[in-house]
């Protein structure tokens, strides 16, 4: 077993970020996540590894709250956050992408990050402010410079690339300065240029902003992660620092041995 840390310690009474003790997720007699215990620090890069059904998108419902977990505790910065709902824990700085997009096809990509930026802003239920507000407009266009996509701002997503979609579901969940975020599969189906903006889109993000993703690709995974999670029948298989991963003959053998796309 891999025990190895990344090279980060917390400040002294620092919660850690995320915290998961003992989490399980039945769906019937299927454990989609088995006794699964996880730290994740503040300001961390964690990637999660495995090979289809892992658990891997189980673990985010249950930390997100889509799901409850059948039995464990989940801790958010500290709070324990397991039977919270959602836009609890949402108010509380966590976003997610989903493996499926679910943006809105027929509006520019100014209106959906600046719909996302109002749906978690203060304002979003006062009558009293029909008028568009020009800083969630600035942040806004904030979020698209940094999701490199200033020069298709006023295009609908409908005539973005797949990949332009991602990126733009990246500017979506960091509406609100969010500090952790889980992306759920963001590389899948990119080209090796899209691959590479994603990577500089993530590896730019504010160092105090953790996170973790979902990859089933070693490449980018690697590169974007200081931390590496590695999951096998809804359970963790292995943990430890991207080189102890990718060097470890288990890991090699799994990936190797099928059951991965
Ligand atoms: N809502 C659900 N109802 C029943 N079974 C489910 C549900 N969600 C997930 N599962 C099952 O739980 C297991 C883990 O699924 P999960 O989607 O978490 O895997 P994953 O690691 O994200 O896989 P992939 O790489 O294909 O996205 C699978 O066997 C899946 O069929
Ligand atoms: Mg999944």
């Amino acid at each position: 077993m891999v025990t190895g840390t990344p090279n980060r310690s917390p400040a002294t009474g620092t919660a850690n970020a995320l915290e998961l003790r003992g989490v399980s997720r039945l769906f019937g007699a299927l454990a989609a996540l088995d006794d699964v215990t996880i730290t994740v620090m503040p300001g961390e890069k964690r990637a999660v590894l495995g090979s289809n059904g892992a658990g891997k998108t189980t673990l985010f419902n249950c930390i997100t709250g889509d799901f409850l977990p059948t039995s464990g505790t989940i801790r958010l910065f500290g709070e324990d956050v397991t039977n919270f709902p959602a836009h609890e824990r949402i108010r509380r700085g966590l976003r997610r992408t989903y493996q499926i997009s679910l943006l809105f096809n027929g509006l520019s990509v100014l209106d959906n990050v600046y719909l996302a930026c109002r749906g978690v802003s203060r304002s979003r239920f006062s009558l009293l402010r029909p008028r568009r507000s020009d800083s969630l407009i600035h942040s806004a266009e904030e979020l698209i410079d940094a999701v490199h996509l200033t020069d298709l701002r006023d295009n609908l997503v409908a005539e973005l690339s797949h990949g332009q979609q991602r990126q733009l579901e990246i500017a979506l969940a960091l509406a609100g300065a969010p500090r952790f975020i889980l992306f759920d599969e963001p590389a899948a189906g990119l080209s090796p240029t899209e691959r590479s903006d994603l990577i500089e889109i993530l590896t730019n993000l504010p160092e105090h902003m953790g996170f973790i993703i979902i990859e089933h690709d070693m490449d980018v995974a690697l590169r974007v992660a200081e931390s590496v999670t590695m999951m096998h029948n809804g359970r963790i298989f292995k943990e430890g620092r991207p080189e102890e991963i990718e060097e470890d003959p288990e890991v090699q053998e799994l990936y190797l041995g099928g059951g991965h796309e």
